[in-house]
């Protein structure tokens, strides 16, 4: 008889049932896909991104199709985080499934102001802090561009933060590596790796962009191999514990970025084809684990061999 494979993987102090969690944005509050598949088979959900107060999002078109990828410019649509609390939390309190708020501002004061709110809830596993977001306060250049504004604004989450504070990089950068240093040393317990690319699309009939807000995010396995290489980059960086993210669609996606030093991974834009595809894509984890005679999954993580011949 074949073994149990163990597939649960620690983030930090975090321990999560298996490395797959629905990365936020694209699984809404969580409850609307409980009827599409069992929450409780997945290592955890990240909720939509929460603000201080609600946000009624970008004009459409929000969302178009790219070769192997998507375009999206959704305007930080949310519920804000006092109503996320009062009407969505209860009911995900009924599921096993860690629960990671993501967490976004357009100043620094936001940011902590929603993780107040969020301290004063049971029910969270840890916070994710969106940089990728304009900062009002310097001109809409984003937090995350930007080593000094990463650094204040992570201090501030942290000052309030008593769970684990993951902070969740944004790819439109040129040096991860100071990116993730500067999180690092101001208090983070992990990174996520990463949010979209900055991307657009025309049609050429019409001379119009393709989406509402003119320029949107780049999300998909088109951006995959990118991505990966930002893993593998911060990996070297920091000792922090890496969420990895980007392209992911098939358990041996999974594999990759384990392999190159992710502890867990998110599952994206592949909800939008398949809503049960982080639960499809645990089961295949658990088959290939077998086949290849992994027993225990984190063993798998930062193995990946210097030597390419
Ligand atoms: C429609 C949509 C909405 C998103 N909203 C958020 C968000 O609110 N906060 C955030 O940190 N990332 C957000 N993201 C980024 C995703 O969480 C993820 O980082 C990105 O899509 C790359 O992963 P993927 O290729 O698996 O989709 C969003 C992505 C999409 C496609």
């Amino acid at each position: 008889m074949p073994g149990a494979v163990d597939l649960s993987v620690n983030i930090g102090a975090l321990r999560l049932a298996n490395p797959i969690l629905a990365a936020s944005g694209t699984f809404g509050y969580g409850v609307e896909f409980a009827h599409l598949l069992n929450l409780n088979r997945l290592g955890g959900i990240v909720v939509k991104g929460l603000s201080l107060e609600p946000i009624a999002g970008a004009p459409a078109p929000r969302l178009c199709e790219t070769p192997s990828g998507m375009l999206n410019a959704v305007g930080l649509q949310n519920v804000g985080v006092r109503a996320f609390v009062a009407e969505k939390l209860p009911a995900l309190r009924a599921y096993r499934t860690a629960v990671i708020a993501n967490v976004f501002g357009y100043t620094v004061e936001e940011y902590a102001g929603v993780i107040q709110v969020l301290e004063d809830a049971g029910g969270l596993a840890a916070y994710e802090l969106n940089i990728s977001c304009p900062n009002t306060a310097h001109g809409g250049i984003q937090f995350g561009s930007d080593p000094r504004m990463v650094s204040e604004v992570v201090a501030a989450a942290r000052h309030v933060a008593r769970r684990p504070l993951w902070v969740k990089l944004s790819p439109n950068v040129t040096d991860i590596a100071a990116i993730a240093q500067a999180a690092e040393d101001s208090g983070a317990d992990a990174l996520t790796v990463a949010n979209t690319y900055q991307a657009m699309s025309v049609d050429v009939r019409t001379r119009k962009s393709r989406l509402g807000r003119i320029t949107g995010g780049l999300s998909g396995p088109a951006i995959r191999p990118i991505t990966l290489r930002l893993v593998h980059e911060a990996r070297r960086a920091v000792k922090l514990p890496i969420v990895g993210l980007g392209g992911i669609e098939k358990a041996e996606d999974v594999l990759e970025y384990l392999i190159v030093g992710a502890a867990a991974v998110q599952v994206g834009t592949a909800n939008f084809s398949d809503p049960a595809a982080c639960e499809k894509i645990i089961a295949d984890l658990e088959r290939a684990c077998r086949r290849a005679n992994i027993l225990k999954i984190s063993n798998l993580i930062g193995t990946l061999e210097a030597d390419c011949t």
